[in-house]
């Protein structure tokens, strides 16, 4: 696929264009700043990729990038959480983004596939009939409610949306590497929910556990940015993705040790 790659100055957008060149994708990499990601990034994989220089906010110039190069699909990872008391744009920054998406997709009578980041909170907390988010504090996940309400009501005919309802990543290498074939990511993934739940003991303390346990349980799903690049280059090679329309978490499989 013909790929625009937004936010590849990030932490996960820089891993994610590499694991998509080793899937065969060709990658457009759409940045605030191109000589960052020519720092960030190491030569092999700069030479193999077109750089676009723009703002996310600026839904003209995406579609135009979109069109410009022909793109079938999108990986938007752009877009940081603005410090507390600040106003949050991570929303705005997905509206413009599927926006585009939809305008391109509507001139093409073929709609965009899009990955879109979120957060975890999204995802339904297992045993109750709520989201995560609805145990959690505003300050701390308003800006992934602006995600969610920016894609939650978007048709899949205008635009193939995936929510990544992400919870920490971590680096499995500090430096960005080339990649010479595709890395399987091992993660378990499942929509609305979040795969392979467990809940800590201070679930069952009454009135407060509910929300303590969130700790210990979202803290088990942090995940390298690595896996989460592979999970989204892979699922790009299909003609069709289970995961169009559909919040999505994924969970890291527990490593036995060995005795
Ligand atoms: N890392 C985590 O553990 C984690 C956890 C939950 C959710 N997330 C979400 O996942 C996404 C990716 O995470 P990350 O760790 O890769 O974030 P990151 O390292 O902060 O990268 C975000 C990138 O977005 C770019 N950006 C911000 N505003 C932009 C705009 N208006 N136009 C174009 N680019 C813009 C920044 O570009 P500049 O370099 O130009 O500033 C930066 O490179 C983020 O939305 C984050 O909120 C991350």
């Amino acid at each position: 696929m013909k790929v625009l790659q937004l936010g590849g100055n990030g932490n996960l957008g820089s891993r994610v264009i590499p694991a998509l060149l080793a899937h065969g994708h060709r990658v457009i990499a759409y940045v605030r700043s191109p000589s960052k990601l020519r720092n960030i990034l190491p030569a092999a994989v700069i030479e193999r990729i077109t750089i676009m220089q723009g703002d996310s906010l600026d839904t003209d110039a995406v579609a135009d990038a979109l069109r410009q190069n022909d793109c079938d699909a999108l990986v938007n990872t752009s877009g940081t959480r603005q410090p507390r008391g600040q106003e949050q744009n991570l929303g705005k920054i997905v509206a413009s983004v599927t926006g585009a998406a939809i305008q391109v997709g509507k001139e093409r009578g073929r709609p965009i596939r899009a990955w879109i980041i979120g957060g975890m909170s999204s995802l339904n907390y297992p045993g109750t009939s709520y989201q995560i988010q609805d145990y959690m504090p505003a300050w701390l996940i308003d800006h992934q409610r602006g995600v969610e309400a920016a894609v939650k009501d978007l048709s899949t005919a205008d635009v193939q949306w995936s929510l990544l309802c992400v919870a920490m990543m971590s680096p499995a290498h500090s430096e960005v590497e080339a990649l010479v074939e595709p890395r399987k990511h091992n993660l378990l993934v499942q929509s609305w929910n979040p795969p392979a739940w467990q809940d800590h003991w201070i679930r069952y303390m009454p009135f407060l556990g509910v929300y303590l346990n969130l700790v210990p349980a979202i803290s088990s799903y942090t995940t390298r940015l690595e896996d989460v690049a592979d999970l989204i280059a892979e699922d790009l090679d299909k003609q069709k993705s289970e995961w169009v329309g559909e919040f999505v978490g994924f969970k890291a499989p527990k490593v036995e040790k060995s005795s």
